[in-house]
């Protein structure tokens, strides 16, 4: 009889080891045997894998990052596609790999299963973006540490007078910036789908300066362009991926210097990816493995896992990474009446 991998690949985030758990929980219930994965891709390429039991898993659930490991590393571009994995699915008697990962490793899962790997993906990212799929585990986790964070922020700001630039995460796109600004009370939140115009901006601050409210929370996501229309960057990381962020900087010094009020900027950075997940995302990634686990145990593949409205169901894994799931222009209008 074949086993069941299962691997975390990209960028960790709270909710990795409930899926883990879940998966390893469930395929085993059923008396099937899962080779856990190390490294993300990587694993298979380097055949640096391990049996997984459940005893193995116990006491992961609330616990941050993943105990399989995580890379960037990908079998196309920094291998021979397939051919870099067979010998280790061979050997290992992998019948099919649950793929925990964000867009670029579940773009990586569809392509295998066409080269003849079948693949079952759990869409995970704290960015939020990966389409057909209500939400995305650890975006819930990041969100509240946002909120905890804007808060604190929030009284030293009110403190001091000053105006707060807080980045936050999510490549391109504005969920984080857009649902942690709304929790907390942001005055101004600029996202890359949607323009900014500082001139308004100024004013706004301004005016709620002169109005008496004179400190003020402005949350930007790090892939916003800034005042110069240029997306941050400090540089691109091994793997060829462009290492964005400090925007926050840039549009610090630009209300400083439009407003005259005192501006600090702070980037959240990886605190958003650490610690402990939510009650959500340890619900959501027990619930997305379990199903997971059973799509691979009833020999389904080429599909991902997805929340729809309260239902887990199957979708399929090429349709859902064809198109980066970018904010609703709708939900960022609901944020706007709040706005300094
Ligand atoms: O995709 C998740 C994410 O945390 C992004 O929000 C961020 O831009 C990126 O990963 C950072 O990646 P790395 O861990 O490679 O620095």
């Amino acid at each position: 009889m074949g086993s069941i991998g299962v691997l975390t690949a990209g960028g960790d985030c709270p909710g990795l080891n409930a899926a883990i758990r879940a998966v390893v929980t469930r395929a085993r219930a059923a008396g099937k045997d899962v080779i856990g994965i190390e490294e993300g891709w990587q694993g298979l390429m380097g055949g640096t894998t391990r049996r997984l039991d459940r005893d193995d898993v116990r006491g992961i659930l609330g616990r941050g990052g993943t105990i399989l490991g995580t890379s960037r590393r990908d079998p196309y571009v920094h291998g021979d596609g397939f051919e870099s994995l067979r010998d280790s699915v061979e050997s290992l008697d992998i019948e099919s790999v649950v793929v925990i990962g964000g867009d670029g490793s579940l773009r990586t899962a569809a392509r295998l299963q066409e080269d003849g790997l079948p693949v079952v993906g759990i869409p995970k990212t704290i960015d939020n973006d990966i389409g057909h799929t209500d939400v995305s585990l650890g975006f819930h986790t990041a969100v509240q540490i946002v909120v905890d964070a804007i808060d604190r922020l929030t009284t030293t700001a009110e403190s001091h007078n000053r105006v707060m630039v807080v980045e936050v995460m999510g490549r391109t796109a504005g969920w984080i910036a857009l649902c942690g600004g709304m929790a907390g009370g942001a005055e101004a939140i600029l996202v890359p789908e949607v323009g900014t115009d500082y001139d308004h901006l100024a004013s706004r601050i301004r005016a709620r300066h002169e109005a008496g409210h004179d400190y003020t929370l402005v949350v930007v996501a790090e892939g916003t362009p800034g005042p110069g229309g240029e997306v941050s960057s400090t540089g691109v990381d091994p793997y060829g991926f462009s290492r964005i962020g400090g925007v926050c900087q840039a549009v610090a010094g630009e209300l400083e210097r439009r407003t005259g009020f005192e501006a600090r900027p702070v980037m959240l950075g990886y605190l958003q990816r650490g610690g402990t997940p939510t009650a959500f995302d340890r619900v959501l990634g027990t619930r997305f493995g379990v199903r997971a686990a059973e799509l691979a145990l009833d020999g389904d593949s080429g599909v991902m896992v997805s929340l729809q409205g309260d239902e887990i169901m199957p979708v399929d894994i090429a349709s859902a990474v064809e198109e980066p799931r970018n904010l609703d222009p709708a939900r960022f209008k609901e944020a706007t009446w709040f706005f300094a």
